[in-house]
């Protein structure tokens, strides 16, 4: 969610809009994208995914949108930087450190549902727009570029092949001790990105003036840095004609 970092000066405020489907390697590169240009984090996966959980724990019908919108307006979202834990931000959801729990099957298998509401997303773009207020941000998700900062000035769409995104969620899900088949892994994928290009409201989709990032068979040093010369470049340019 969101992470601000200590000792960066103010000024101009702008966005990074990272987009993409699940697993391309899209939260690892914004994260270090926003470390190495000094800028906050936004993960508004973790957002949506933190809803689900609150929902899912107060036995809310993920059917009814109302009573999700009110849940979202209420929730109180925050994170924390914690070196040396993996991974280092944590989520935050009313004070409890629930980042394993975002991350869990079930809220996995569920949040498509709740992140189809217009309603919803309504309620969570609104609290996206707020907390960026002002700052310097590299905000990931899957309508950043499009919907949330229709105008941000540099935007990415960072995707991989299906058998490479399955295979590092698979990883990932290991390493936090899910016991799980990458062939499930890779139904999951496929499930997803049908649900979240489908869906009626927001629809992951490139925004048409987002530039298309391929990171498979690629090392996160190599797409961080050319994602970080890439944006220095289209400042220059964007000050060039000015
Ligand atoms: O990036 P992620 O896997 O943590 O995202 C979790 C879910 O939230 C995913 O199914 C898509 C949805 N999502 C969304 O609809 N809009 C966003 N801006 C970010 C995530």
């Amino acid at each position: 969610m969101f992470m601000r970092r200590r000792g960066t000066a103010e000024k101009t405020a702008m966005i990074i809009a990272i987009d993409g489907p699940a697993g391309a390697g899209k939260s690892t590169v914004a994260r270090k994208l926003a470390q190495k240009l000094g800028m906050d984090y936004l993960d508004t996966g973790a957002m949506y995914r933190a809803l689900t959980l609150e929902a899912l724990r107060k036995r809310v019908d993920l059917d009814d949108a109302l009573t999700l919108s009110r849940l979202a307006a209420d929730m109180e979202l925050g994170t924390v930087y914690v070196p040396g834990k993996r991974p280092p931000y944590r989520v935050l959801l009313g004070g409890e450190d629930v980042t394993v729990a975002v991350r869990s099957r079930e809220v996995s298998a569920q949040v498509s549902k709740v992140s189809a509401h217009a309603e919803v997303r309504a309620e969570l773009v609104r609290k996206q727009r707020a907390m960026a207020e002002g700052r310097d941000m590299v905000v990931e998700g899957r309508d950043v570029g499009t919907v949330v900062f229709p105008d941000a000035p540099v935007k990415f769409f960072v995707t991989a092949s299906v058998a490479e995104r399955a295979q590092r969620r698979h990883r990932a899900m290991l390493r936090d001790g899910y016991e799980v088949s990458l062939e499930a892994v890779r139904r999951e994928v496929v499930r997803r990105d049908r649900l979240d290009s489908t869906r009626v409201v927001n629809p992951l989709r490139r925004a048409p003036d987002a530039e298309m990032v391929d990171t498979t068979g690629k090392s996160v040093a190599q797409v961080v840095n050319g994602l970080a010369r890439r944006v220095r470049e289209k400042l220059e340019e964007a000050a060039g004609r000015r």
